[in-house]
């Protein structure tokens, strides 16, 4: 329905401006055959302007509202061009499979003050059956960083794309840039598949995390790159059925299981794998983080296989006694209960000669834990070293640091 009133739209504005009959034809044919059977909305149909400095925030909504409403499956096009757009939340659910398709670049507004305390640039709430496919979405966050550098009065800043409450969605090829803080973030999602996205921000960039999920199951992350000034990836209470690979990651903080509890009553993180996946001058390697405070949250069933380190500060590390500024927990014990967490075929350089640390709680030691084939060099000709901390489990094959679980 919607597609015939987008052709009616373009015949006027055709025989207005005097095309001849063979070429009307042609244009006719070429619009038929490019929406083909599924329904295109195109931004720019809706008055979006791809010169980067026109405000397409209404025509990107209308879009949408018009794609989401559609009986039949619907695409939503950005074509190529950069497109400004101020803070959005597409809603869902929709009424059937909706592809959101970027051809071009999605700039967020020049002065990050125009979002004030929102949180979010760019919203998908509650969608079904959803995909975003391509596309380069720009933050354009210098301001805004140096802003928090001059440890002025900043907002809180933005994530650039976050799905809240979806269900079924493929993220595929998008590439987001210049995050105000973290890049891309799920959650309260169920099966989600995200593949080859790039979440480039500079390393020196306060708080850019890359990808950020918490209380989502089934979530597949692979073949994608980040380089980044925090967490390449952060992983929250109420993960589970979580699965990373072919993962490069660098500049950033590596990938962090945590910070965990925050709160007394906390969800844990259950089901975690990472895989085949290289760390380049990152700060940590693999790491789960607690703060030393009460809490009920728990890791377990955690597999961390087939890594390479280069040059890492922090290859493997676990840190059960966060507490930044000792404030809040100087005197408490981390609540959180770590257990069946396996580190397998994990090799390359330590920048620092500590290359494996796993200080757990002192009230609740970390169990199950395994290392098996570990091969980690310190960079100064110097062999590498490693501390435990209320660490049990077994070490299988080689382990280079010298193991240091207690059995
Ligand atoms: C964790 O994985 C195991 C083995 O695949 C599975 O049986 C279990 O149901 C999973 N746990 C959750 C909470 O989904």
């Amino acid at each position: 329905m919607h597609q015939q009133r987008q052709s009616q739209i373009h015949v006027n504005k055709m025989t207005k401006s005097n095309i001849t009959l063979p070429l009307l034809f042609a244009l006719l044919t070429f619009i038929d055959a490019s929406t083909g059977s599924s329904n295109v909305f195109n931004v720019v149909t809706f008055g979006a302007k791809p010169d980067g400095v026109t405000d397409s925030t209404g025509a990107f909504l209308k879009a949408w509202q018009a794609a989401c409403g559609s009986a039949a499956s619907a695409t939503v096009m950005v074509p190529t061009g950069t497109f400004m757009v101020k803070g959005i939340t597409f809603g869902g659910p929709c009424k059937s499979r909706l592809t959101f398709q970027v051809a071009g670049t999605v700039v967020a507004p020049a002065d990050y003050r125009a979002f004030g305390n929102s949180g979010y640039w760019i919203l998908f709430n509650k969608v079904n059956k959803m995909s975003l496919v391509g596309g380069t979405f720009d933050a354009r966050a210098k301001g805004f960083w140096a802003c928090r550098k001059a440890g002025q009065n900043c907002p809180p800043g933005v994530r650039s794309i976050t799905f809240n409450s979806g269900k079924d969605v493929i993220i595929s090829g998008v590439k987001s840039m210049n995050s105000q803080v973290t890049h891309m973030a799920l959650n309260g999602c169920t099966n989600v598949a995200v593949r080859n996205v790039k979440l480039v921000a500079p390393g020196d960039s306060p708080n850019t995390d890359g990808f950020h999920i918490q209380f989502s199951n089934g979530v597949t992350f692979t073949g994608s790159t980040i380089q980044t000034g925090d967490d390449c990836v952060a992983i929250g209470p109420g993960t589970r059925n979580f699965l990373i690979s072919k993962l490069a990651c660098g500049p950033g903080h590596g990938v962090s299981i945590g910070s965990l509890a925050k709160d007394l009553n906390e969800d844990g993180v259950e089901n975690v794998t990472l895989s085949s996946s290289v760390f380049t001058g990152t700060q940590n390697g693999v790491r789960i983080k607690s703060w030393a405070r009460p809490s009920t949250g728990f890791v377990r069933n955690v597999f961390f296989q087939s890594l390479i380190m280069k040059n890492v500060q922090n290859p493997i590390i676990i840190d059960q006694n966060y507490c930044p500024s000792n404030q809040g927990c100087p005197t408490e014990q981390s609540g959180v209960a770590i257990s069946q967490v396996t580190y397998k075929n994990i090799q390359g350089t330590s920048a620092t000669q500590q290359a494996m640390k796993l200080v757990c709680s002192k009230t609740k030691p970390c169990t199950g834990i395994t290392l098996q084939d570990i091969k980690l060099s310190y960079n100064k000709g110097t062999p590498a070293t490693s501390y435990c901390f209320n660490a049990i489990g077994t070490s299988l094959g080689l382990i280079q640091p010298t193991s240091c679980l207690k059995r």
